[in-house]
């Protein structure tokens, strides 16, 4: 494709987002030489900046995985040449006008592709949809648009946004971002499951007892505490990223593996899927703590947070699919931010061997002979499975081993980040890892209820102090449904 041009704008150019992931994965995309001879990348904020300043700021930034390489140091400045900034207000056609003449200059009038990335607050995306679709969109080739969350705070907002889009835009032009599906590991769910006869066969309510999804971060919302206020755990992680997951982990085998046909199974397992219940949800919140000397402040300490805030920053929660192949398994969820740890995993436990010839060796926890399959998403990526094993000797004693594999020693070759995938899908038009409005309807379906009565009625969260393991509550909604957390056990 040397001839087409390819130009990408990152609207929010001097956000965090744009500065951690959004460059480095453009900058490593055109490392691996994956970006088309012709691009250009375009920053737009309302900062006032100079090209040099805005390929200062990158370079400054560009702690992607590549810097560590050979040559890296010319690759940078052949990227940053291609690199250019425009001021303007987000709701300005007049501003998008004069992006749409720059564009145009680098173009040269060759056929050229449009992608707009929007890395912003979700109250301007619509006016910057209009003013990018109205007045810089190109003319020649595709226009597509990438969209990060959040996707409204609730059924109705999220609705009104899709409508509000479609004003502007197909759906095939709309990429809404969930990152957690540009992950190694998540996008690995699939191939293990469907392409493996050990696991496939297995993977239903005849055999497994629980299927466990948790995210955890060893720090709190610090210097975010303004976004995430509104928006809350469950609607920062457990609404999009784990319930991605979940659908992906339970959805029927799809036709092939085009887009519309996952993005089908997707749609029909979360339609199949119960609404939440308050009783199955476990809401915490963080709360100062000093440790070897170290004091790390509470949620609510933070200056950007409201004093009497109940913003949950943990919840755990027990999600069921009423369809015959999950009827009756607990699909636990939990998130937390400030916990003990950083990790990303999905736990499946399997039920008992019945009538387990060995069960005295395990006394009378059976729980401890169950086979568990884990797959690590972060960090240090992993699969394992826990097997029973005899251990080596005269006597019959047995344990719970670990079947492991490492991502570190099998692969590697460094992974790329989610970002790299996901912008490299976009730019390639494959739809796969992108969730179709659809699939943003039914995921709101399932919380919206529940974030209401929470609410409402301005259920207070259980305290729990940085860096601990989270609220004790999350125990007992496991054991309600004869599981327990593998992460903890
Ligand atoms: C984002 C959330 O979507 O994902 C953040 O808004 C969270 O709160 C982040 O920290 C986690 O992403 P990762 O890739 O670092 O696990």
């Amino acid at each position: 494709e040397t001839k087409t041009n390819l130009s990408v704008t990152v609207v929010g150019a001097s956000g965090d987002l744009a500065k951690k992931k959004i460059f480095p994965a453009l900058f490593a995309l055109f490392y691996e030489g994956c970006l088309p001879q012709n691009f250009t990348i375009f920053g737009y904020a309302r900062t006032k900046m100079t090209d040099e300043e805005l390929r200062e700021m990158i370079s400054r930034t560009l702690t992607c995985r590549i810097d560590k390489r050979e040559n890296c140091g010319d690759k940078m400045e052949e990227f940053l040449e291609r690199c250019f900034y425009h001021s303007g207000q987000y709701g300005s056609e007049e501003n998008f006008a004069e992006l749409d003449t720059k564009l145009k200059q680098k173009e040269g009038g060759k056929l050229s592709n449009r992608l707009f990335y929007l890395s912003i607050p979700p109250d301007i995306f619509v006016d910057v949809v209009r003013c990018a679709s109205e007045r810089a969109s190109s003319k020649t080739g595709w226009t597509r648009v990438i969209v990060e969350k959040p996707f409204g705070r609730d059924s109705e907002s999220s609705g009104e946004l899709t409508r509000s889009l479609k004003k502007y835009l197909a759906e095939e032009q709309i990429f809404r971002i969930d990152h957690y599906l540009g992950k190694e590991l998540v996008e690995n769910l699939s191939v293990l499951r469907f392409s493996n006869l050990v696991f496939e066969p297995l993977w239903s309510r005849n055999y497994i007892r629980s299927v466990q999804f948790i995210f955890s971060e060893d720090f709190g919302t610090e210097g975010r505490g303004g976004y995430f206020n509104n928006y809350g755990i469950i609607r920062d992680i457990m609404q999009n990223h784990l319930l991605q997951i979940l659908a992906l982990f339970a959805m029927e085998t799809p036709v092939s593996l085009d887009a519309e046909d996952i993005r089908n199974e997707k749609v029909k397992v979360l339609r199949s899927m119960r609404q939440l219940k308050l009783e199955d949800v476990v809401v915490g919140q963080y709360k100062g703590h000093s440790k070897g000397g170290k004091t790390f402040l509470g949620y609510t300490e933070d200056p950007t947070v409201p004093n009497d805030s109940i913003t949950p920053t943990f919840a755990a929660a027990a999600l069921f699919i009423d369809n015959a192949r999950w009827d009756g398994v607990p699909f636990l969820m939990k998130a937390g931010k400030a916990l003990n740890t950083r990790r990303a995993e999905i736990r499946v436990q399997f039920r008992h061997v019945p009538g387990n010839l060995y069960k005295r060796n395990f006394g009378t926890d059976m729980d401890k002979a169950t086979n568990e399959l884990v797959l690590r998403v972060q960090p240090n990526e992993a699969i394992f499975l826990k097997i029973n094993n005899k251990i080596p000797g005269l006597g019959m004693r047995l344990d719970r081993s670990d079947l492991n594999l490492l991502y570190s020693m099998r692969y590697p070759k460094e992974i790329p980040d989610a970002y790299e995938r996901l912008l490299l899908d976009a730019i390639e038009g494959e739809r796969r890892l992108f969730i179709r409005s659809d699939e943003l309807d039914a995921a709101w379906s399932i919380f919206t209820p529940l974030l209401k009565e929470l609410e409402s009625n301005k259920i207070a969260p259980e305290l729990y102090p940085y860096g601990s393991r989270g609220p004790v509550g999350a125990h007992y909604l496991a054991a309600k449904y004869n599981a327990r957390w593998g992460d903890l056990a």
